[in-house]
């Protein structure tokens, strides 16, 4: 039986991984089985990503140049975009990036290509699991029609899955060998082998009758958090209009030890996963007639966040006499959060592309980001790309208000506050002792 084949090829570490789509998700995943001493081999489509790979270059934070660099001197690990050699790897991961339209509907378009890849060269033997998140019913509804096309048969010759990625890029005390792995296969025997296959790197996995509940299983996750991120900012907007410190409200909440869980507010939410994963279940919501009010709810309070931010800029500058036309406005940070590059769906983009409309002269600086194109950032905001600036004194002195939207370890808030008139503090970034301190008016969220 094919099940048990690929469990032994498995148990062996005879088993050839393919990985597709070697971003924030493929590439740790990809290192993960070959530090397991599995043969591991990424598919691009990105020729650069790839020679950086087989250079020993990591591009991914939270992989490292040495790891990679020791694992492809030892022949375990490599990167190509020759998708013929799909027909070596026993089981193969899709990893590609699953956007939205602007229509904000589902964009399964990278998955198709993908699965069209692998159909090409689909043979006997192999184990399929999709991991990009997408609506309930992908897997089974247009992964498997397409395989079955090739005339091979579902549990005979192959076996198919899907296994949500839960990585956290930026976090380093979860990586992928210990964040519980969900895996739901499209039948019994996918779903054993998928789970044993994941039990060779990741300490605990928890299967799930199908693939239809591991796909929802990862839209509830990150729903809930959209929800309540969605909360805490209706919670900071209704504390601002009662001058309470919402930042004060929650961490006396966060003391009772259950029935609560601490969200925070902050500009607005941002990277791959937050902002479009909700849309993907009230589409599918929606096709079976299902109106998803929360998630809508939820997206229209997230993203009017960055408008509140520029007002709060507006009235600090107005309180001085000045107007948002011509004043100098110092973004500080511009990913979507702390300690990480990612800056898809980043809310200072949209907060910069509001301040400029104003008149607003904008700067940032991101010790993470060099440059902000927003050609490709995933948003509407448009117009000029722009550079990280240097920190200095006379930057922060000059600035008519600076802006902390990613509160990134390395900044020296300090400073900030001893050099800047005033400063909008969208992350409480700025701790009582800075606060009392600081020569800075300080508008909090
Ligand atoms: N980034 C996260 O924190 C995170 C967390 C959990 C789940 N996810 C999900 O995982 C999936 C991947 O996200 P990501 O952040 O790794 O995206 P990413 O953009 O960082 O990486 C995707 C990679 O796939 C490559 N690619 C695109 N089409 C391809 C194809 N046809 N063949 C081979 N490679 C192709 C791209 O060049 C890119 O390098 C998405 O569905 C996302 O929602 C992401």
């Amino acid at each position: 039986m094919i099940k048990e084949q690929i469990i032994s090829r498995v148990s062996e570490k005879r088993a050839h991984i393919g990985v597709v789509g070697l971003g924030y998700v493929g590439l740790p995943l990809l290192v993960e089985f070959a530090r397991n001493g599995f043969q591991a081999t990424g598919f691009e489509v990105d020729a650069e990503k790839a020679r950086q790979i087989n250079n020993g270059e990591s591009y991914i934070g939270d992989v490292s140049s040495a790891t990679v660099k020791e694992l492809v001197n030892q022949k375990r690990l490599r990167a190509t975009t020759d998708f013929n050699h799909l027909q070596e790897c026993d089981a193969i991961i899709i990893c590609v990036p699953t956007p939205l339209r602007k229509t904000k509907e589902p964009d399964v378009s990278y998955i198709l290509a993908a699965a069209e890849e692998i159909k090409q060269r689909l043979r006997r033997g192999q184990l399929i699991i999709l991991e990009s998140t997408t609506y309930p019913g992908t897997t089974d509804e247009v992964l498997l029609p397409m395989f079955t096309e090739t005339g091979l048969k579902l549990d005979e010759d192959f076996l198919l899955a899907f296994s949500p990625e839960r990585v956290d890029p930026g976090n380093p005390q979860f990586q992928t060998h210990n964040i519980p792995k969900v895996v739901g296969g499209v039948t019994d025997d996918s779903t054993a082998a998928a789970a044993h296959l994941y039990s060779q790197i990741v300490n605990d996995v928890h299967s799930v009758s199908s693939a239809r509940v591991a796909e929802t299983a990862k839209l509830l996750e990150n729903t809930f958090r959209a929800v309540n991120i969605g909360m805490a900012n209706e919670m900071a907007r209704l504390c601002y209009a009662l001058n309470i410190d919402t930042w004060e409200v929650i961490r006396a909440a966060a003391t009772k030890p259950f029935g609560f869980m601490a969200f925070y507010p902050g500009p607005g939410i941002g990277g791959h996963c937050i902002p479009l994963d909700p849309h993907y279940l009230s589409w599918k919501a929606r096709q079976h007639g299902f109106d998803s009010r929360f998630i809508g709810l939820a997206e229209e309070v997230n993203s009017r966040m960055p408008e509140h931010v520029v007002q709060l800029v507006a009235d600090g500058l107005n309180d001085e006499r000045k107007a948002m036309k011509g004043s100098r406005v110092l973004l500080l940070g511009v990913a979507y959060k702390k300690d990480i590059n990612d800056v898809r769906e980043s809310p200072a983009l949209s907060i910069i592309d509001r301040l400029r409309a104003k008149g607003a002269e904008v700067r940032y600086h991101d010790p993470f980001v060099q440059e902000l194109r927003f050609d490709d950032a995933h948003t509407d905001a448009s117009g000029e790309p722009l550079d990280s600036i240097s920190l200095t004194d006379d930057e922060l002195r000059s600035a008519d208000c600076v802006v902390i939207v990613t509160d990134h370890s390395e900044i020296d808030y300090g400073r900030v506050c001893t050099l800047a008139p005033l400063v909008v503090d969208t992350r409480n970034a700025l701790n009582g002792e800075l606060r009392r301190k600081s020569c800075a008016r300080i508008i909090r969220l």
